[in-house]
Formats: structure tokens, C-alpha cells, sequence
């Protein structure tokens, strides 16, 4: 076989066989294929796409580029949470630590930044001394002693999508359904849970900009982990507007913070308890939605989750004094303001534009070694269906530099004003399972 004739071959829009998948797959992980030969691959993949049987292939080959977990050591039903990936959404650091402060235990392998949009390891490198790179050993450990671990993706778990993931941020081939499906897919199944919530995000800061395309994906996801013996459920989430007040790495830990302290942004605290609550009832913790709510508004309430966190970050090695000193977080130079041009309400936030900026301010990568600044963000004073004045201040700017007259102005140009009251968006569109979606 030669790695030529498969990306000739996908180029045409051919299907590709199990052989082939498993070809690049293995040799890709291997080195034996350079990175400019899997580039051209992912761009045809992303042209020509790949069906559902080509997918579930490709899924697992990923799995089987290196080890899987046995988490079988570990007391209860484990549940792992993954994201199809936002902006400023900063859940996994919310529902982590409230899901195993309620009793489930939390073995999760967590991303980087990717395209335009935040990864949990980045945010979690805010404390400082953080180690995300831990041994399967260790990652076990903590989950057996404290019930939570976050971890990048460690030792040699699903060691293609680790590289994959990472050639595809800085070659514009994120957004495709197998290519996503496969990688997260391939880390939950190596990871080793026994339950699986995901969060498919749908909408312009999406990489599924509508409803049907999310549909899709949410489908074939919960498909391929339930074929596979793992019990998995998506939920269909908002993601036209970012996520939160927060957009940028250390602010979204500070977010995260004040969430688990019960005083966060609406629509983030809605989300993170709608997440929780699917976790809970998957490991079989409580016998419906109401049950496990009222679990979790106690965990938040007596201090327990925030103090789950803590104990994660002290676990890894990071400095906790941030969680009840959050200035102790990094911090950026200059906080710039910008101001309402008129009166009215905010109609859109655009999720991807206000992503793309904080990737200027130096909150993502554009290359594979980038170095990320933790520090720079956005804050969102004004959400979607919020009154405004002219002159209020709707979003603060935290950057490293002074000249960022262009940064400004797509932030300004992500903001869309209108005349008419209107409402917030709905958060929630639906959850899919393996028998059928119920819509909210
Ligand atoms: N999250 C992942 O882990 N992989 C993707 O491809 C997209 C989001
Ligand atoms: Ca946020």
C-alpha cells in the first residue's frame, strides 16, 4: 500500500476500505508518514467526507493506536464529558469537580486549544505548576483517592488523534464530521469510562454551524460509543454566542471558579447543571433529573465542589491559593473598554469572530509550537438580549499590548445592536440517544 494512492483515492471521492484507514492511521502515529502527506489527506477527507462505516473505521484504528485504559480498578460507574468544542466554554471545569463531588468518580482526558476555540488543559496551565501530562499510574491514583482527574491525553492513549488533532488546528480541517466524531470518540473509548455525556455544540461558534449538521454528528457519536458497549447520550447546546462572561484561559478558570461558588453566568451554570445531571444519572447515582439536581445545588451550596477543584489542582501538582485568590491567576497589562455605539439591546454576540479575537490577543495557537498567553481574554459585560446604553461599556479587552486597533474593532464588529426588545437565545435544543432525540 502506498499512502499516495489513499489520498489520490479519497481526492476522487472514493470509499476508502478498512485496510487503507488503518494504513494511514498506523503509519501517521508511527512517523512513517510526514506530516505534509496527512495534511493532504485531512484536506480531501474534508472535501470528499467519509461515510458512516469509513468513520467507525477510522474510529477505531484510532483506539487501537495505542492503549486503553482499565479504569476497573476504580470503585463506580465511571462518566466521562467531552465537548465538540466552543467558545468560552469553560463547563468541563464546572462539571468536573461537581459531578465527583457528588459521588461520581471523574477520570477525564481533556484537549488544547483547537481552531478557534478554547481546550481545558490550556485553562487548567492557569495554576501555576499545573501538571496536565501525568502517568495512566497516576492519573488512577488520584481518581481512586480524591474521585477526579483531568489529564491531557496521557501516556500513549489514542496517540493518533493527539497528533491528528493537532495537524488539524493549524490546517483548517477542524470542522468535519468523521474527522471530529473519530477523534473524540477515540479518546473517550481509549480512556476507558464506562458512560459517556457529550456536549454538541451547535452554531456559529460551533464546528457544526446548524441543527441538522449537530444532529448528525451527535448521532453518529452516540452510535459508535453505544456499538462499542459504552452507554453514550449528547446534548444539542447554543453556541451562537460564547459561553459564559468569559472568553480567554485564565478568566474562564476564574469563571469556573465563581460558578462552583453558585455566583456564575446563567447560561453557563444552565449548562453545566443540565451536563451534570445526564453524568449523575448515567452512573446510576440518582433515579431521575429532579433528584440529581438537588445533589448537585447541595455540593455547590455546602462548598464541596469548589473544594473538589481544589483538590484536583493540588493533586496535579498546581498552586491552589488561586482558587480562593483568584488574582493570583494570570493576569494581563491593559484592560481596554469598549463602548456601546447607541442605544438598545445586543442581538448577536458572534461566537467565532469573538473566538478568532482573543486567538489575536494570543489565547490559541497558529502554529503546532505556538506558546499561548493564559492571561488575555474577553469579557462579556453585555449577552445576547441585555439593554444597553449608548457609551456603556459592553466588553472589556485584557491584552498584553497597546495597539490592538484592529482587535478592537472586530470585537466591536462581533456585536450586533437592535432597536427591539428581544429574548435570550435558547441554551438547550435536545438530548440524543440511542433511541430517539427528545427535544426541550
Ligand atoms: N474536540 C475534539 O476532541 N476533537 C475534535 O475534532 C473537535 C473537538
Ligand atoms: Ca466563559
Amino acid at each position: 500500500m502506498r499512502i499516495y494512492d489513499i489520498i489520490l483515492k479519497k481526492r476522487e471521492g472514493n470509499i476508502l476500505t478498512k485496510e487503507e484507514i488503518e494504513y494511514f492511521v498506523e503509519g501517521y502515529t508511527q512517523g512513517i508518514i510526514p506530516d505534509y502527506q496527512a495534511s493532504a489527506f485531512m484536506m480531501a477527507l474534508y472535501f470528499q467526507k467519509m461515510n458512516r462505516e469509513e468513520t467507525v473505521f477510522l474510529t477505531k484504528a484510532m483506539v487501537n493506536s495505542g492503549d486503553i485504559l482499565d479504569l476497573s480498578s476504580i470503585k463506580g460507574r465511571k462518566v466521562d464529558k467531552h465537548s465538540t468544542g466552543g467558545v468560552g466554554d469553560t463547563t468541563t471545569l464546572v462539571v468536573a469537580p461537581l459531578v465527583a463531588a457528588a459521588g461520581v468518580p471523574v477520570a477525564k482526558m481533556s484537549g488544547r486549544g483547537l481552531g478557534h476555540t478554547g481546550g481545558t488543559i490550556d485553562k487548567l496551565e492557569s495554576f501555576r505548576g499545573f501538571r496536565a501530562e501525568i502517568s495512566k499510574e497516576e492519573f488512577i491514583r488520584n481518581v481512586k483517592t480524591s474521585k477526579i482527574s483531568i489529564a491531557s491525553q496521557t501516556g500513549n492513549l489514542a496517540p493518533a488523534d493527539k497528533k491528528l488533532y493537532a495537524l488539524r488546528d493549524v490546517t483548517a480541517t477542524v470542522d468535519n464530521l468523521s474527522l471530529i466524531a473519530a477523534s473524540i470518540m477515540s479518546k473517550k473509548l481509549a480512556a476507558g469510562a464506562d458512560a459517556i455525556v457529550l456536549d454538541v455544540k451547535t452554531g456559529r461558534g460551533a464546528f457544526m454551524k446548524n441543527i441538522k449538521d449537530s444532529i448528525d454528528l451527535a448521532r453518529t457519536m452516540v452510535e459508535i460509543g453505544n456499538g462499542l458497549g459504552k452507554e453514550t447520550i449528547a446534548i444539542i447546546s447554543n453556541m451562537d454566542q460564547p459561553l459564559g462572561r468569559t472568553v480567554g484561559n485564565a478568566m474562564e478558570v476564574a469563571e469556573a471558579i465563581n460558578t462552583l461558588k453558585g455566583n456564575g453566568p446563567a447560561d453557563l451554570f444552565e449548562l453545566s447543571m443540565a451536563i451534570a445531571t445526564q453524568m449523575l444519572i448515567l452512573a446510576k447515582l440518582v433515579e431521575g433529573e429532579r433528584e440529581a439536581r438537588e445533589k448537585l445545588e447541595r455540593v455547590i451550596k455546602d462548598g464541596s465542589a469548589l473544594e473538589k477543584f481544589r483538590e484536583l489542582i493540588i493533586a496535579q501538582g498546581g498552586d491552589a491559593r488561586a482558587i480562593k485568590q483568584p488574582e493570583l491567576l494570570p493576569q494581563a497589562k491593559y484592560i481596554i473598554d469598549l463602548k456601546s455605539p447607541q442605544d438598545g439591546f445586543i442581538k448577536e454576540i458572534k461566537a467565532d469572530e469573538v473566538g478568532l479575537t482573543a486567538l489575536m490577543l494570543g489565547a490559541g495557537r497558529d502554529r503546532k509550537d505556538s506558546k499561548i498567553d493564559l492571561e488575555v481574554g474577553i469579557y462579556l459585560c453585555k449577552k445576547v438580549g441585555e439593554e444597553v446604553k449608548k457609551g456603556e461599556v459592553i466588553a472589556k479587552i485584557h491584552s498584553n499590548n497597546k495597539g490592538i486597533e484592529n482587535i478592537i474593532s472586530r470585537l466591536m464588529n462581533s456585536f450586533v445592536f437592535t432597536n427591539d426588545k428581544i429574548y435570550p437565545p435558547k441554551l438547550i435544543y435536545g438530548i440524543v440517544r440511542k433511541d430517539g432525540i427528545e427535544y426541550k
